[in-house]
């Protein structure tokens, strides 16, 4: 995964949430990410983590603010491995800041829309894909997809399309329309759509708080051809 200049869309609409230092105090809590996902981020998070198992090798894909790394790293145990990739350096030097002395994890500045050699137990993507453009989206799918091993399993947490007469559900396209631009493409779209290799998976979706948020499951089938998981990398 090389690392290269940040996305136009994450300079253009995301810049004051993750490239601004002077912001970065403020988001980073764990009552600010409940807040902005109604109370629900602790369910959302746990229900993630429960997906992985002690002594896996995961990836997690992009930094999360709050304490939801500490909460995966601790999940996978000492003989397991976390590699979290992100394409902000300011965000991966918080996260290594917020984690310092923890073993068993990497840190590291990478694009997700760009192929990587590598391969992991897990991938876990918590409430990246409704903020990237649909075409980045379905590269950042597919990339994931390609790093889960035999029998491992991607993970993608995020927004969903709620049930009707939801009472959030006008209050959300209010701040989808002027926040998030990209989050009511994804509302439209099944995740599963936008893998080129879906068939090799069994797909698994649960939705939660009345349907405004998703967790989809992507098996890899055994049999399929599939990358083997090799020693954790070094620590970083
Ligand atoms: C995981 S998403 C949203 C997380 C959620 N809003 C939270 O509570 O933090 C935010 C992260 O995705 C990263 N990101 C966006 N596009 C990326 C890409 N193509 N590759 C890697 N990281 C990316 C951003 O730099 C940012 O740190």
């Amino acid at each position: 995964m090389h690392a290269r200049a940040l996305p136009d869309y994450l300079q253009q609409t995301y810049r004051w949430a993750y490239l601004d230092r002077r912001w970065l105090g403020w988001l980073d809590r764990p009552l600010v990410v409940s807040t902005i996902l109604w109370g629900n981020a602790g369910r959302l998070m746990d229900r993630a983590i429960a997906h992985f198992a002690p002594g896996q090798q995961v990836l997690q894909a992009a930094a999360v603010y709050g304490d939801f790394s500490d909460r995966l790293l601790n999940r996978l145990g000492a003989s397991g491995h976390l590699d979290v990739v992100d394409v902000a350096p300011l965000q991966v030097a918080n996260l290594r800041r917020k984690l310092r002395g923890r073993a068993n994890l990497s840190v590291r500045v990478g694009d997700l829309a760009i192929p990587r050699g590598a391969c992991y137990d897990g991938v876990c993507c918590f409430f990246l894909l409704h903020e990237v453009p649909p075409a980045v989206r379905r590269q950042i799918v597919d990339n994931l997809l390609a790093m889960v091993g035999g029998g491992g399993k991607a993970v993608f947490v995020d927004y969903h399309r709620p049930r009707r007469r939801h009472p959030l559900a006008w209050p959300m396209r209010w701040v989808f329309r002027h926040f998030e631009p990209f989050a009511e493409s994804l509302t439209r779209q099944e995740i599963r759509s936008l893998a080129g290799d879906g068939a090799r998976f069994t797909w698994r979706k649960e939705l939660v708080f009345g349907g405004l948020y998703q967790v989809v499951t992507a098996t890899r089938d055994e049999g399929t051809e599939f990358c083997e998981p090799g020693p954790g990398p070094a620590s970083a």
